[in-house]
């Protein structure tokens, strides 16, 4: 099926979008994106997502090209346009082109582009790939030092990806001078004794939405935290794993660099943490 896409102010058959070669976005990976998901036809942690967009636009100088409202406006058609009931919208803003390629910035009246799409996901809440879990490798980050700003600089992760699948595993997660970052797409968590670890946040790791909810819902729930730094060898030592992204929800990790956590299963915790998630951001979304 051809998709409805927007394109800076237009609703447009995926077929019929364009954009110039001399955007900003194509040739300095000089963007940023949000990915919302969406469940029951409804958005999951806009506003979130909206204040994230606005704060990586603002790190980078870059003009926000629609109010919140009018962003909402656009996730919104687009969802029905396209008949999502589970499923992404992703969003880029870059800083568009002044028709040519120039290592400077261009002025500061270019207009920036803005892009949407939908991608259509059935039995996202109820993936295949989430009652299993997933197996994890480790490798080293080495992405730029701004990886709190969702620029759209995805070469390493999706590299790390690859590294993964050659691995005949699902997903890498990261270290730096020997602590886990974060995963390709994703944040990282353990769980020992029931006290979740995850790394606090700072410019090394994106400042997840997903993150961020989950959090709330574990205390809430009277589960451990503690955000501090942790190795690759913690985390093998774990009686579970998981992670949390927009396009996963939580998804339990069931073996890192070969070792088997637990009983090789999706661990209670991040089970339970993904049953909350998708309960209260079910009856939140908008
Ligand atoms: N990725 N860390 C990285 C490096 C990410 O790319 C993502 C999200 C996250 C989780 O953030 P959030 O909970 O806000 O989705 C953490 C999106 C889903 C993607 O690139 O498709």
């Amino acid at each position: 099926m051809t998709r409805t896409v927007y394109v800076n102010g237009e609703y447009l058959p995926e077929t019929e979008a364009k954009i110039s070669i001399f955007d900003r976005g194509f040739l300095f990976a000089d963007a940023v994106y949000e990915v919302t998901s969406v469940l029951g036809g409804k958005l999951i942690d806009f506003e979130g997502h909206a204040v994230r967009l606005q704060r990586s636009l603002n790190e980078l100088d870059m003009q926000n090209p629609c109010t919140k409202e009018e962003l909402l406006e656009i996730h919104r058609k687009l969802v029905e346009q396209n008949n999502i009931d589970e499923g992404l919208v992703y969003l880029q803003v870059s800083r568009g082109s002044d028709g040519d390629r120039d290592f400077v910035f261009p002025p500061e009246d270019t207009p920036p582009s803005l892009v949407l799409f939908t991608q259509n996901k059935p039995g996202l809440a109820n993936s295949a790939a989430s009652k299993k879990g997933a197996k994890i490798i480790s490798i080293e980050d080495v992405r730029w030092g701004r990886r709190d700003i969702k620029t759209v600089q995805l070469l390493y992760p999706s590299m790390g990806k690859m590294m993964a699948k050659k691995a005949g595993c699902d997903d890498a997660w990261m270290t730096q001078d020997g602590y886990v970052t974060e995963g390709t797409s994703n944040n990282a968590y353990y769980v020992k004794d029931g006290k979740i670890v995850t790394r606090p946040l700072s410019n090394d790791i994106l400042h997840g939405i997903t993150r961020k909810a989950v959090l709330r819902m574990a205390q809430e729930a009277q589960m451990k935290v503690e955000e501090r730094l942790f190795t690759i060898d913690e985390a093998k030592d774990a009686d579970e794993a998981f992670t949390t992204s927009a396009s996963a929800f939580v998804m339990p990790v069931i073996e890192i660099d070969g070792v088997t956590l637990g009983d090789g299963t999706p661990g209670p915790i991040a089970k339970r943490l993904r049953e909350i998630y998708l309960e209260e951001s079910l009856n939140a979304a908008i």
